[in-house]
Parts: structure tokens; C-alpha cells; sequence
């Protein structure tokens, strides 16, 4: 049965609540409560304790306000909702133009100048190591300053004051160069923020897309269907028509702050930061905008919306090189720095080729574990049983030293870390001393267990 959260009109099929109106009882729970800071990481972190991974709405019975989280915590859901996510890169050519539209839901309000306040915003603070309280959902949306070409990628917000909030740039990707070329100008950086849209932006921005293509197309594909957007009030920006919020502004040439610490993905408190400062110069938003957060720090929701495109893209790379390559999948305990590999090696040495070949496309990685083709490499059970059963250390392992590294590893030293590769594919014992049992009878078994509910 679906939940009652019904889309307003045909268009809002690219806005959050139209994803939010396709699931079910099972996969959208309501809560009411008030707002409180660390409520959003609690409840996330319980409901992971309890395997569970439902999107959660959280209504403030005081302010009416709606937050929604834990939107990217589960991949089924994703998987059902997101289109085109294996032939992203191809399909994103037909959607390299916007439909501009004259008005839209998410200039139904509108703030500007002295009368924004973004600390009116139901911000939450996720950690108590944490600075202060963080937007964590926010899709920074920029144009190349010499290509004109948009990008979409997540900083964390640290909010300071009315108009103004600690980013930080770390990541050194795109907005990161773009802030540096108008530095050197001496120019700021107009960016929209993005809070409350389709899943698709929130994808879109999390995948590292090529140079030559626009972040918008990306979006376009996810959702199978031209992006619809609105000219910003104050800055020379398109934003998505029917997101919840938009806060617009710039990333201050020749200003640094200090901003963090802040609990990463690692599950570790930093304070590595750029130390870049937005000043926002308006925030319009849907008449009733539902606030979306995003839990941080080592939540299943953090580290799956990081890799989801990551591993579908990362796998079709390899296959282009070595097709006997038939699974990847990177484990949450891993943080990004682990990854599992299936492969049917054809000759001796390959499966160690394809380790390195993954250790070069990806440089956060610095353990890879190859398995046999018939080990599901989503079942860590299953991965860690190869490991026991096939392999010989002195035999199957392999450590190169000193690679460039994510330098929020906090083993790590002066940005390089060692690479560790595991060969489980030297399967000796043979497949007929595998224990078994028929298949019809595990299937009796299973009736028999729904029978006796
Ligand atoms: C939830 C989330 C939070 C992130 N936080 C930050 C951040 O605070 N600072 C940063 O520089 N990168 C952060 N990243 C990484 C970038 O957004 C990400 O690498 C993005 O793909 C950058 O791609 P680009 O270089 O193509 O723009 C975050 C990613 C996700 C998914």
C-alpha cells in the first residue's frame, strides 16, 4: 500500500516527494517529534542496529515543519526509483539541455538580502564532536567559470550566522578548481544549494562525472526525463524547479574561517578543511518545504549515496579491460577504502592484474580482496569464507607502499597509504567437496517455514 504523499501536480514527478509517494508502508516511516539536535544520527543508527532501512519522515508537532532522511540508507529502493544507472554516462547525452520554466513551486517564497536567515532552517547538529549545526544535504551547484558547464557536488555547511556558513572544499574536485580560477581573479563564486529534490541530483552530485559533460545531464538520465528549472533570484544560475529549498550566493574570494571538526565518513571527527565562507544572498523555497538531511559520519546513508554510482561505474570500467571481472561491491565497514572483486581468472597472475588495474582507478582503496565468480561479493560472509578456505598469505598477498591515499584515513601519513591486494581465487579444494544439499528440498524448507508463521 502506498503512503499517503501524494505529488501536487504532474511535474513534481522531479521533486522529493514524488519519490517519497512511491513507497510503501514498509519503506517510509513517520515520526513525530520535536526537533532536536543528534535526533536524525540516533534514529538512523537504530534503525541500522535493527537492519532496518526505511526513508524516515519527521513532523515537529510544534513547528508543523516535515524533515526527511535516510533516503539513500537502502539500495533496493534506489535501485526500483533510479533509471538508466549502468549506461548513466551514454544516456546523459540525450538530456544535455534544460527546459526553463517561467515560475515555479520552489520560488513560492522568497527571501532576499537583509531578511535571509538560514539559522531559521531546521539545521540539525549530527555529532557532539561536531562545530555546530551542519547541512548536510546540500547540493552545491556551480558553473565552470570558463566552460559555463554545471557541476553538483556535497560540502558540509557549518552555519555561523544569518547569512553566512562554513564550507568546506576538501575533496579538491571541481568546485574546489572553479573557487581557485575566480580566486585568482579575485572574483567570488556564485553557487545555488540544493536541499529536498529527486534522488537523481542527490546521485548526480555524489558520481564523479567527466570534465566534458554537465552535472545536469547526469540528473536528467537518473531520471529518465529533460531537467525542468528556474532562472535563481540572485545569482546567473538554473535551479531545479521543484526542490524544497534553494539557498543562493557565493563562496568568498579571499576569505577563510575556521570551520569543524566534523564527524566524517571514517567515523572519525576532523577539522581538514578549506575553510572556504558562503555568504547567502537569498533563500526561496516551496510554501510548505519539507527540510531533507542527510546523516553523516559513518552511516549507512552517507557511505551508500558515495559509492552507489561509484561501484555500478567502477565495475563497467573493469569489464571494458578485463571481462572476466563479474562483481564489485565496496563493504560499509571498508568506509570506501576496502572493495570486493569477483572474477573467473583465465590464466595465472590476472586476478592480481585486476587488482592493480582497480587500485589505479580508484585511490581511496587500499584493500582489494579478488574472489571466484560463484562467491556473491554483497555477502561479506561469503567473501571472508573465500579468504579462510583459498588463500596462503605468503602465497595470495601483495603490498605496494607509499600510493597516493584519501587523506582522511586516519592511518594514513602525508597523503599516501599502503595498498594491499588478497587473491581468494586459488580455489584448491575441488567443487565436488563443496557440501550440498538439493534444491528442492531447500525450497520444501522454505514453504514449510512460511506455512509455520
Ligand atoms: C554526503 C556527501 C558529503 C560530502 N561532503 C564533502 C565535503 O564536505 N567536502 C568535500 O569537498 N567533498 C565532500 N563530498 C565529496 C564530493 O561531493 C564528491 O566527491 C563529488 O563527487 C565531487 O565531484 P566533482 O569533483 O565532480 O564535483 C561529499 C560527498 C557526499 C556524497
Amino acid at each position: 500500500m502506498k503512503k499517503n504523499f501524494n505529488a501536487t501536480n504532474h511535474s513534481d514527478s522531479q521533486s522529493l516527494r514524488d519519490f517519497l509517494s512511491t513507497l510503501d508502508e514498509d519503506q517510509l516511516i513517520s515520526i513525530t517529534a520535536s526537533r532536536e539536535d543528534y535526533l536524525t544520527t540516533a534514529i538512523s543508527e537504530q534503525l541500522e542496529a535493527e537492519k532496518r532501512f526505511p526513508v524516515v519522515e519527521l513532523l515537529d508537532p510544534h513547528s508543523c515543519q516535515k524533515t526527511v532522511f535516510n533516503v539513500f540508507a537502502n539500495r533496493e529502493i534506489l535501485d526500483n526509483y533510479i533509471k538508466n544507472a549502468s549506461d548513466v554516462e551514454q544516456k546523459a547525452k540525450q538530456f544535455s539541455w534544460l527546459e526553463t520554466l517561467a515560475e515555479a513551486p520552489v520560488q513560492d517564497v522568497v527571501t532576499i538580502g537583509e531578511d535571509v536567515n538560514v539559522l531559521s532552517l531546521p539545521i540539525f547538529r549530527h555529532f557532539e564532536g561536531d562545530a555546530g549545526r551542519y547541512i548536510t544535504s546540500g547540493i552545491v551547484l556551480a558553473k565552470d567559470p570558463r566552460s559555463g558547464r554545471y557541476n553538483m557536488s556535497f560540502h558540509r555547511m557549518q552555519l555561523k550566522d544569518e547569512n553566512r556558513m562554513g564550507i568546506s572544499l576538501h575533496s579538491r574536485g571541481d568546485l574546489y578548481d572553479y573557487f581557485e580560477h575566480c580566486n585568482g581573479e579575485g572574483k567570488d563564486l556564485e553557487i545555488a544549494v540544493i536541499i529536498g529534490c529527486h534522488p537523481a541530483y542527490y546521485i548526480a552530485g555524489a558520481s564523479k562525472i567527466p570534465a566534458t559533460q554537465d552535472d545536469y545531464s547526469w540528473a536528467g538520465a537518473y531520471m529518465d526525463a529533460v531537467p525542468q528549472t528556474v532562472t535563481a533570484k540572485t545569482v546567473d544560475l538554473q535551479v531545479p524547479a521543484f526542490a524544497e529549498y534553494i539557498l543562493e550566493g557565493k563562496i568568498l574570494s579571499d576569505v577563510f574561517e575556521d570551520e569543524g571538526p566534523f564527524g566524517e565518513y571514517t567515523g572519525y571527527s576532523t577539522s581538514r578543511s578549506t575553510r572556504n565562507v558562503f555568504e547567502v544572498s537569498s533563500i526561496t523555497q516551496r510554501k510548505d518545504a519539507i527540510y531533507q538531511d542527510l546523516v553523516p559520519g559513518y552511516a549507512w546513508e552517507h557511505l551508500l549515496l558515495s559509492q552507489y554510482s561509484k561501484e555500478i561505474l567502477l565495475l563497467k570500467k573493469l569489464q571494458k579491460e578485463i571481462p572476466e571481472i563479474t562483481g564489485l561491491s565496496m563493504p560499509k565497514n571498508g568506509c570506501h577504502f576496502h572493495a570486493y572483486m569477483s572474477m573467473k581468472p583465465k590464466a595465472a597472475g590476472q586476478a592480481k592484474q585486476a587488482m592493480l588495474l582497480l587500485f589505479g582507478l580508484d585511490m581511496y582503496l587500499k584493500l582489494i580482496i579478488v574472489v571466484p565468480d560463484n562467491v556473491d561479493v554483497h555477502n561479506e560472509d561469503e567473501v571472508l569464507w573465500a579468504v579462510a578456505t583459498h588463500v596462503q598469505a605468503n602465497r595470495d598477498v601483495f603490498i605496494v607502499p607509499d600510493v597516493i591515499c584519501n587523506r582522511l584515513d586516519p592511518s594514513s601519513e602525508n597523503g599516501v597509504s599502503a595498498k594491499m591486494g588478497i587473491d581468494a581465487t586459488n580455489e584448491t579444494a575441488s567443487q565436488e567437496q563443496l557440501i550440498t544439499i538439493p534444491d528442492e528440498i531447500r525450497l520444501q524448507a522454505r514453504l514449510l517455514l512460511k506455512e509455520s508463521d
